[in-house]
């Protein structure tokens, strides 16, 4: 046997044994430090890859004798099943790890049914006001606002309501320090509109209003009215009570019945209370229209000359008619709500319902 070649074989050997120890406890530090799945994932492929640690020491076999090479092949193997299981055991406790440390972020367990998103929905009030807007609108009507703190002359003055007049008593005002008030209804803003704007118009003016009213189960101290004001040349009641009919017919899905009742209000001449035949019981009576078949809608009329006077437009040929609704009201109506106060209290369990 050639003597270097012994020798060789005798280094490689040697080496190879010095190789496999030392290399096994550096393969355990480097398994043991590895952080992350990706780290582990760089040892393995050190030690175990085709061009790894084990694969150069079993190509570095070949010129060995049989039985050293079946040992050193064992140890090898050894090694590998040994870096196997560490890798393992290290891909179990940092996958514990990772899915603990994240909790409930990025751990995702495919089998857990869905979370149903809460998606929010309308209040009834914007429900009913957007229904209003709508059908007003496809009646030629445009949509218009007013401050909800106004001054006397738009709040009564300009609507024919002089100081000191007893009409003053139907609205319960809150006034404030600065002279100014909140407006108790929403015809202020046909004084304003009809400041800026010449006729023929028809226009709506859904707001909030406010009345200093002990509150029941029909009456708030703040609440919401649809104004409404059709002006132009030949505009009559008949005018009205066709817009008034096709609107509650829209509205409430069916045809109703109304009646015009004279009544008072010092910006109209005529004045009328509009009654709408119950929708609850068709007329036949019941306890939402109190047995009578009617319920009580809104004020209306036609538009006083001394109206236009005080916004500033010449009455002489001018006519329209006005009314004002309670939005509310209309909403009770529509969806049986027994309640006013129900609106704004905040209970889920029944805003929850619409
Ligand atoms: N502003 C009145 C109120 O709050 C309602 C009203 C009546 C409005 C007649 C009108 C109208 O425009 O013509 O009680």
């Amino acid at each position: 046997m050639n003597l270097a070649l012994f020798w060789g074989i005798i280094n490689l050997e040697n080496m190879t044994e010095i190789n496999l120890e030392s290399l096994k406890i550096e393969a355990k530090k480097e398994l043991e430090n590895s952080s992350d799945l990706r780290q582990l994932e760089e040892v393995s492929k050190r030690y175990l890859g085709k061009q790894g640690e084990i694969a150069r020491i079993l190509r570095s076999l070949d010129g060995l004798p049989k039985e050293k090479r079946a040992a050193i092949g064992k140890q090898a193997n050894d090694f590998k099943n040994f870096i196997n299981l560490k890798i393992e055991e290290k891909t179990k406790e940092l996958k514990e790890k990772s899915g603990r440390g994240l909790g409930s972020k990025e751990w995702i367990d495919i089998t857990a049914p869905g979370r149903k998103p809460s998606v929010g929905h309308l209040h009834p009030l914007t429900l009913t006001r957007r229904k209003i807007e709508e059908i007003f609108q496809t009646m030629g009507f445009s949509i218009i606002e007013g401050p909800e703190v106004e001054n006397e002359w738009y709040n009564f003055d300009a609507l024919n309501i002089p100081k000191d007049h007893p009409a003053r008593d139907a609205w319960d005002t809150f006034y404030l320090k600065n002279g100014m008030l909140l407006r108790t209804h929403t015809s202020p803003v046909q004084i304003r509109f009809m400041e800026k704007n010449n006729p023929p118009f028809r226009v709506i003016v859904p707001g909030r209003i406010f009345r200093h009213e002990a509150t029941d189960p029909s009456h708030e101290f703040d609440f919401n009215q649809l104004e409404g004001l059709m002006v132009g040349e030949d505009i009559s009641a008949a005018n009205f009570k066709a817009v008034i009919e096709e609107f509650y017919r829209r509205f409430f899905g069916k045809q109703v019945k109304i009646r015009l009742i004279p009544s008072f209000f010092p910006f109209t001449e005529p004045s009328f209370q509009v009654d709408m035949s119950c929708v609850n019981c068709g007329g036949k009576g019941c306890p939402a229209c109190k047995h009578t078949g009617w319920l009580e809608m809104m004020g209306a009329g036609m538009v006083h000359p001394n109206v236009f006077k005080y916004a500033g437009l010449n009455p002489k040929g001018l006519t329209g008619f006005a009314f004002g609704m309670g939005l509310e009201r209309l909403a009770m109506m529509k969806y049986k709500i027994s309640d006013i106060r129900l609106f704004r209290g905040g209970d889920l369990r029944f805003l929850q319902q619409f």
